[in-house]
């Protein structure tokens, strides 16, 4: 076994924070388990489980419906949950607070509602080569939908976006931008403040796919200035199921509902029906209640612990991985963008990723393997898939050990 680095100094108590997550305290196939898939789904700290089992154990109830005492606790512990991630990501009102399955229906929805209506033969929606499907596949429906065009903008080798082109490829044809905040694949952390300032002065909005940004980063919107942001609450320690499109108010105020039937009415007749304020009008039907007040337990979480101490210790972590994984002989990294969140894919020698991943699994060892719903990306490299180690609050040095150790011993399978 190789030694933890002694020089790799934790900013944060991260072994005090480990114990938040009871999931973390078991073992895997006879080795204490490490996880390294928080980009597929992070897990969640004992307070979020509280607060969804408070929720069920003694507050069930549908909310804005009931005129009785567990249906008003049930409406203000998911009303206060808006208004965490309200503050959480500084939008300017609790209308523009959409809550979603996640960002895939985040996503979905400004396709439909706000781009379909406006769109058709002739214009364009511009989107990135790092994309995740989430962020590709409902641009691609209105394009069939209305007779537009997609346009993809490049990236580089090292899994960066090449902006000169992007640039260029944003005309008075394109009607919107989307384009995630960290690529899932590669981790590449996009110069969004720009590329938003650049896209607004040709009058273009911008929705930004925030899946793998809000875990890592404190996220302002007013300060990035986007349109649309969007997020799932499984990424950032919250339960599955959950998640946020954030819109300005004025956007939405224009849009039509995404989906009919409970919550997004106010009156409803066979002539006709009279919609709800926002931002319930795209609430249609009885939500993931406890799943919303977990995610505001999350939020809770996240806050307590600070964004800027997440950022900067998973930055140490991620600078170590990459050290580490370089010493193996027979490596190959993809995506070594300068600007990276706690993510990194790879290759080691000729194994599949999946083959890769059964062996670290025999040890305890949890990444994820494959495309990771990004084909496009691995195309670009000429690769099936690659095998992605993914870093949270509560991995540490001992973790990323673990796992070259891992990978040492599949090599000697392998040999
Ligand atoms: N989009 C998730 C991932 O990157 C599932 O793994």
């Amino acid at each position: 076994m190789t030694q933890p680095q002694q020089d790799l100094q934790d900013t944060i108590a991260v072994s005090d924070y480990r114990q938040d997550f009871p999931l973390l305290q078991q073992e895997v196939n006879g080795h204490p388990l490490v996880y390294l898939d928080s980009a597929a789904s992070a897990q969640q700290p004992a307070s979020v489980m509280d607060a969804v089992a408070q929720y069920e154990r003694t507050d069930h109830a549908n909310v804005h419906r009931g005129v009785h005492s567990l249906s008003h606790r049930a409406t203000d512990a998911y009303e206060q949950a808006r208004d965490k991630l309200r503050a959480f990501i500084n939008a300017e009102s609790r209308s523009e607070i959409v809550l979603t399955s996640g960002t895939t229906e985040s996503i979905n929805l400004v396709a439909q509602s706000y781009c379909r209506p406006r769109i058709g033969s002739g214009d364009r929606i511009l989107i990135t080569h790092l994309e995740h499907h989430s962020n590709i596949v409902p641009w691609q429906l209105v394009c069939e939908q209305t007779g537009a065009e997609l346009l993809v903008a490049p990236m580089d080798s090292r899994g960066q976006l090449v902006l000169e082109k992007l640039y260029e490829l944003m005309t008075d044809k394109v009607k919107i931008l989307a384009i995630g905040h960290v690529s899932n694949a590669l981790g590449t952390i996009h110069p969004l403040r720009e590329i938003i300032a650049r896209a607004h002065a040709l009058g273009i909005p911008v929705l930004v796919d925030g899946a793998q940004g809000v875990p890592h980063m404190a996220i302002d919107v007013q300060d990035l200035d986007c349109d649309f942001y969007a997020f799932s609450g499984h990424k950032m320690f919250g339960p599955t199921g959950t998640g946020v499109l954030y819109a300005r108010e004025c956007l939405l105020e224009t849009m039509p509902p995404y989906q009919g039937g409970g919550d997004m009415i106010l009156e409803v007749s066979f002539e006709g029906t009279t919609y709800n304020d926002l931002p319930y009008k795209f609430e249609a039907g009885t939500p993931n209640i406890a799943g919303v007040i977990g995610m505001g337990a999350a939020v809770d979480y996240l806050q307590s612990v600070g964004l800027a101490n997440i950022a900067e210790h998973e930055q140490q972590l991620l600078d170590y991985m990459t050290r580490r994984l370089t010493e193996i002989d027979g490596i190959r990294l993809i995506g070594t963008a300068a600007n990276k969140a706690s993510i990194q894919s790879f290759m080691l020698d000729d194994i599949h990723s999946h083959d890769l991943g059964t062996i670290l699994d025999h040890q305890g060892v949890a990444i994820r393997t494959g495309h990771h719903c990004a084909m496009p990306v691995m195309d670009y490299f000429g690769i099936p898939g690659t095998a992605r180690a993914s870093l949270a609050l509560y991995n540490n040095a001992d973790d990323v050990d673990r796992l070259v150790d891992a990978l040492e011993q599949a090599k000697k399978l392998f040999a």
